[in-house]
């Protein structure tokens, strides 16, 4: 596992726009992961100001997303699929039939779950999968539980989560109770991962996931186990590590 520690949050975005632009340049049309959530926001801004410039070019790349809210429009300025749109898609030269996130407004999860594994099959392996953790050590929704799932999945969220996604709605009651989430298995099949961390809020999980034992009680504990795995922290975050 390669570490890279950044002083603060913003550098830490501008550490990881540029592992993730040298993806994009190396490979023009190459299949990024990508992940919502606060923390790869400045990042997303990053990469956004560079195209803009001209000096990163989006036209032939893939994406596809880790999770949606289950029952949120994409309109629906609290689904991931409007997150992305507002945070990047509508900043970069990207094709919008190759972005691709869960249909939260698929009922059936049998189907939805489905369909999104042959979307992302069909693209073939994911070059680089970016991702957060969650205070309870969730990637993507991938809840600690008594096993790693594998493919596309409907979870219920914990009460941990609804407390922390709380923030972006009006009230915790507003927060879907499940969502639909892209499995360990397929995170664990992308060729790159990239995971980046900010604040001191993250400091304990991330001591766990990163040193701790690895087991589905701690999602992330499992990218331990990847052959190329890069972890992009900031000081806050790094500080219960130990060297
Ligand atoms: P955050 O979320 O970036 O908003 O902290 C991370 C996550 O829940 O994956």
């Amino acid at each position: 596992m390669k570490i890279y520690r950044a002083e603060n949050y913003e550098d830490m975005s501008r550490k990881a726009a540029s592992i993730i632009s040298a993806q994009v340049i190396l490979k023009p049309d190459c299949v990024l992961g990508l992940a919502t959530g606060s923390t790869p926001v400045g990042a997303y801004q990053q990469l956004a100001a560079w195209c803009r410039e001209g000096d990163l070019d989006f036209s032939q790349v893939k994406t596809v997303n880790l999770d949606e809210y289950k029952g949120l429009s994409p309109e629906n300025p609290q689904s991931y699929r409007f997150f992305m749109n507002q945070n990047l898609f509508s900043h970069i030269n990207i094709s919008m039939e190759n972005t691709h996130v869960p249909d939260g407004l698929e009922a059936d999860s049998q189907k939805a779950c489905q369909a999104y594994n042959e979307i992302i099959s069909s693209m073939g392996a994911i070059d680089l999968q970016l991702l957060g953790i969650g205070h309870d050590g969730h990637i993507g929704f991938n809840e600690p539980g008594p096993a790693f799932e594998q493919e596309t999945h409907c979870v219920t969220l914990t009460p941990l989560t609804i407390e922390a996604n709380k923030r972006f709605f009006e009230k915790a009651g507003d927060v879907p109770r499940q969502a639909y989430t892209m499995g360990i298995k397929t995170i664990m099949h992308a060729r790159k991962i990239l995971l980046v961390v900010s604040g001191q809020d993250k400091a304990e999980i991330l001591k766990k996931a990163i040193q701790g034992p690895i087991t589905p009680e701690v999602p992330a504990s499992i990218l331990q186990l990847h052959q190329d795995m890069t972890l992009v922290a900031d000081e806050a975050a790094l500080s219960l590590f130990t060297e």
